[in-house]
């Protein structure tokens, strides 16, 4: 049986659950949450919060059958709270979400066949194992498709299955390919080094999808790392270059003949809590560093340290992409590249695009349902 008691010297209302349970809810954040506050279709707030007084102050709070009554002082309204619904809502305790899902940190003795993995039709026709698969890709920010068509939009159209594509300066979907003319060290055969895309961007894209047409050249292997290893590895070890790496930020750039995109960014991106957020590191488009010249040599000494831990075989994982497969990877997160191909060898092809972070874990969420 759910009790109510009015503490009104500290301006809270006191509940007590029959499991137990006790909190505090202050008078303001139940007049503000009030369920008549809200739109019944929408679900969004109209309540204005301004039109009641801040000294605002319960009357009469009883158990009234399955609901919890509130009469408010200094004006003629009523709230109804479910009590189940105020549980949901301790103050302090932070909000459930099921796209919450702590990352689990992955090096380089991770075996790239242990990698999440479902096939195409699956993600395509069944809820439940897709729901499954984006939670385990969240976990290690690193997931395999296979059984993909052999269609150029087969990509697409499985990360719109996710949600909405993040189009960029390299269009909706961009084709990694050696060719002509090329405006990114990704359309050469060349090596790449492991790298975020896009750390030029004001938000560099989140999700990155990466459908393998055809790998049939010499070459061409895939390299992954989990650039939260890496962090969180080099905090404990090395604290004085994670802290140079997260607060300290550096120029990134992309520019061809259409634009000049630029932003600084920390290596190592922190939340208000302290915990990793994203990473922020591709040597192609760092920009000229801009430090004071006597901050220069401590920030390379770290820079170059979590440089040489992504070229390091605690860290890196090696796989080869065959043709029908499609990686799905956090680029915010983990870290990719590719060994050099020979295309006299035979033809390498693949085709991506982005879904950002936002779009991906709304997905979780209408799934979890
Ligand atoms: C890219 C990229 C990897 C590959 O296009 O950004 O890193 O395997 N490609 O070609
Ligand atoms: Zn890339």
């Amino acid at each position: 049986m759910t009790s109510v008691n009015l503490r009104g010297e500290t301006r809270v209302l006191h509940v007590a659950w029959a499991d137990g349970t006790s909190a505090d809810f202050p008078y303001l954040w139940l007049r503000d949450n009030c369920p008549s506050g809200f739109h019944p279709q929408t679900h969004e707030r109209q309540f204005d919060l301004t039109s009641i007084p801040t000294n605002l102050g319960i009357e009469k709070a009883e158990v009234d059958g399955e609901a919890i009554l509130i009469k408010w002082d200094q004006e003629d309204h009523q709230s109804r709270f479910d009590p189940d619904w105020l549980k949901a809502h301790l103050p302090g305790s932070g909000l459930s979400d099921p796209a919450n899902v702590p990352p689990t940190l992955w090096r380089g003795d991770c075996a790239p066949s242990t990698l999440p993995r479902i096939s195409a039709s699956k993600l395509m026709n069944d809820d439940g194992a897709l729901l499954d698969f984006l939670i385990a890709t969240k976990k290690t920010g690193l997931a395999i498709v296979d059984g993909m068509a052999d269609d150029r939009d087969a990509g697409m159209t499985a990360a719109k299955r996710i949600g909405f594509l993040r189009e960029t300066n390299f269009g909706v979907t961009f084709e990694v390919r050696s060719m002509p003319n090329p405006n990114n060290l990704a359309y050469t055969s060349h090596a790449l080094p492991l790298h975020t895309d896009l750390a030029n961007q004001e938000l560099p894209p989140g999700f990155q999808f990466l459908h393998c047409l055809a790998n049939d050249a010499e070459g061409g292997g895939s390299t992954f790392c989990d650039g939260f290893a890496i962090a969180e590895d080099l905090r404990q070890n090395d604290p004085e270059a994670f802290d140079l790496l997260s607060q300290t930020p550096v120029p990134f750039r992309f520019h061809d003949d259409n634009y000049d995109i630029r932003r600084h960014q920390t290596v190592i991106d922190l939340d208000a809590f302290g915990n990793l957020q994203e990473l922020h590191f591709n040597a192609h488009l760092a920009g000229v560093f801009d430090l004071p010249a006597e901050k220069m040599e401590a920030y390379y000494r770290a820079y170059r340290k979590i440089m040489a831990m992504t070229r390091s075989d605690d860290y890196v994982i090696t796989t080869r992409l065959e043709g029908g497969e499609m990686v799905i990877f956090d680029n915010r997160r983990v870290l990719h590249g590719r060994a050099a191909f020979d295309p006299n060898t035979g033809y390498r092809h693949l085709r991506g695009c982005y879904v950002d972070r936002g779009e991906f874990d709304s997905k979780i969420r209408v799934l979890s349902r």
